[in-house]
């Protein structure tokens, strides 16, 4: 991160209008190095200044990523319209920096979401070129059958699709759940495919994305975390 006064600095983290935030440094709310700053005209370089809000460690971060693990009843777009929005999970820090959601998920999936406010990183996430993989488990109204995962492997036509559009992988965990890996991200493309075959979605829970899982990550739903470095990396491809 460039040199930034501090005023400018709390702004990019999300602490508000440039107004507000050169309230709270007035105010004797920001520690920088352990002391109260009420001045702001000095360029700071902000990865190297322990700073804390209201007595609180704050660490800076050029760009967030956060895993929201996404229950069932909220809607991932910006404006939602019949269910609160996955936003409205994430505090105010993280909202106010443009944070958005990489793709989408059902209002009725659940699991791992991931939101970012930094562009590059979003549209590497979202490119079909990038084969970014996301591993759903499905629970099925009629029992799996062998038919049905190899259909799922050799392909079902979906409308509006030119090719027929198949799973990486896809293996029975129980007599009505599956687990599918995708490289893809077509529209409802998991209960599509499942329609395609002649069963029925009942339940949909995204369980990884690349190779990171969200059972390594312990979060409740409706709990998100930010990620770090290593987890960046778990989330591409493996090579
Ligand atoms: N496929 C679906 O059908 N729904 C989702 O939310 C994600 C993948």
């Amino acid at each position: 991160m460039k040199k930034i006064t501090l005023n400018k600095l709390l702004q990019k983290q999300g602490f508000g209008t440039r107004r507000e935030c050169e309230e709270m440094i007035a105010d004797g709310r920001v520690r920088v190095s352990g002391e109260v700053v009420t001045t702001f005209v000095e360029a700071l370089e902000p990865e190297l200044l322990p700073i804390e809000i209201d007595d609180e460690p704050w660490i800076c971060r050029e760009y967030v990523y956060v895993l929201l693990n996404k229950p069932a009843n909220y809607e991932c777009s910006r404006k939602p319209s019949h269910h609160p929005g996955v936003l409205s999970l994430l505090p105010p820090q993280i909202t106010a920096r443009n944070t958005q959601p990489v793709g989408r998920l059902d209002h009725d999936t659940t699991g791992m979401l991931l939101l970012s406010d930094d562009g590059t990183f979003i549209h590497r996430q979202a490119s079909p070129k990038h084969h970014v993989t996301k591993t759903y488990e499905a629970t099925t109204h009629d029992p799996v059958t062998p038919e049905l995962i190899a259909m799922l492997l050799s392909g079902v036509k979906l409308a509006d699709e030119p090719a027929p559009l198949k799973a990486l992988t896809c293996r029975q965990l129980d007599s009505h759940r599956v687990e599918l890996v995708l490289d893809q991200g077509k529209y409802h493309q998991v209960k599509r495919m499942l329609a395609a075959t002649g069963n029925h979605c009942d339940a949909l829970v995204r369980t990884a994305i690349g190779r990171l899982r969200l059972e390594q990550l312990e979060l409740q739903q409706g709990k998100w975390c930010y990620l770090d470095e290593a987890q960046l990396v778990l989330l591409g491809p493996s090579t």
